[in-house]
């Protein structure tokens, strides 16, 4: 199974500003300000076309597929990922930008609903493929203006409960949006009650974590076993963290599972694309007293 990770596309422009007011406002400026040339069409083209001829099993994308949340911007998001959609199976977690206000939660339900894999009508997502199971939480909610924060509802955990003791013989690997610490992430972007989860996700036996947020790639663990990976923007131009995608491969036996992990980084003189932090490990599988293999 192949997989790739790819964040923060931040594909849209907002168009309509004598509309916008409060915290739009202030956001369309940041954007007309700083956003709108770091993050480009072109660059983003570019990472697509190397996605799919790596030809992914999965596409993960955790979340910041636009700036503000406007119904245009989430319309346009939800035609590129339909087309991506023909060649892969897509799994998308929303963030920040997307959830930008209270009217966008409806929007992006309904709009990318196919790319969402929920369970009934509410976060998580959920995607299986062979001994590996994807899970998708959503850290994205209205916050206040200035703040980037993320929190993760009580119903979404209890539920994330559920279905690890269901599937406690696989891999797990969750998707979000914000990351799983506060080392280098200033306060108005963190995710809240941070150490009740972190908890959770060792509790839980979590094989691996994928977010975004920080347009930055960085990897960490939690834990002696559970690594943790943050992407850059798969938009960026930014010469300290330019465009990139993870591509992790799961091949398994039964007794475990092998994964190896490239990150691949856009060279943005020469246009073309490195790999680099070339990782593999295997999670062991242990027989139980029953017979049937566990994680
Ligand atoms: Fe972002
Ligand atoms: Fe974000």
């Amino acid at each position: 199974m192949r997989l790739v990770h790819l964040t923060d596309l931040h594909m849209t422009e907002p168009l309509g500003f004598s509309r916008f007011w409060g915290k739009r406002s202030l956001g369309y400026f940041s954007w007309r300000r700083r956003r709108r040339f770091i993050h480009t069409k072109e660059v983003l083209d570019l990472i697509t076309e190397s996605v799919l001829s790596d030809d992914p099993d999965l596409i993960t994308i955790t979340g910041d597929l636009v700036q503000l949340g406007l119904p245009g911007e989430i319309r346009e998001a939800k035609a590129w990922l339909r087309n991506l959609s023909k060649k892969a199976k897509v799994f998308v977690v929303p963030g920040n930008h997307d959830i930008y206000v209270k009217s966008s939660i409806k929007l992006v339900r309904e709009l990318w609903s196919p790319y969402l894999h929920l369970m009934g009508n509410s976060f998580p997502g959920f995607v299986r493929m062979g001994s590996v199971i994807v899970i998708g939480l959503s850290s994205a909610y209205p916050a206040p203006v200035w703040s980037a924060e993320g929190r993760i509802n009580s119903e979404q955990l209890e539920t994330l409960r559920r279905i690890m003791r269901e599937f406690e013989n696989k891999f797990v690997c969750i998707l979000l949006h914000h990351p799983i610490t506060t080392d280098g992430v200033s306060v108005r972007k963190q995710l809240k009650d941070l150490e009740v989860l972190q908890k959770d996700f060792l509790n839980l036996k979590t094989n691996l974590i994928l977010h975004g947020h920080l347009h930055v790639n960085k990897r960490y663990n939690l834990g002696s076993e559970l690594k943790v990976f943050c992407t850059a923007s798969a938009s960026s131009m930014e010469s300290v963290s330019p465009a990139s995608y993870r591509l992790i491969d799961f091949s398994e036996d039964r007794l475990g599972v092998d994964v190896s992990s490239v990150l691949k980084t856009l060279n943005l003189d020469s246009g073309e694309l490195h790999e680099k932090e070339n990782m593999k490990w295997r999670s062991d599988l242990a027989v139980t007293d029953s017979g049937r293999v566990s994680i």
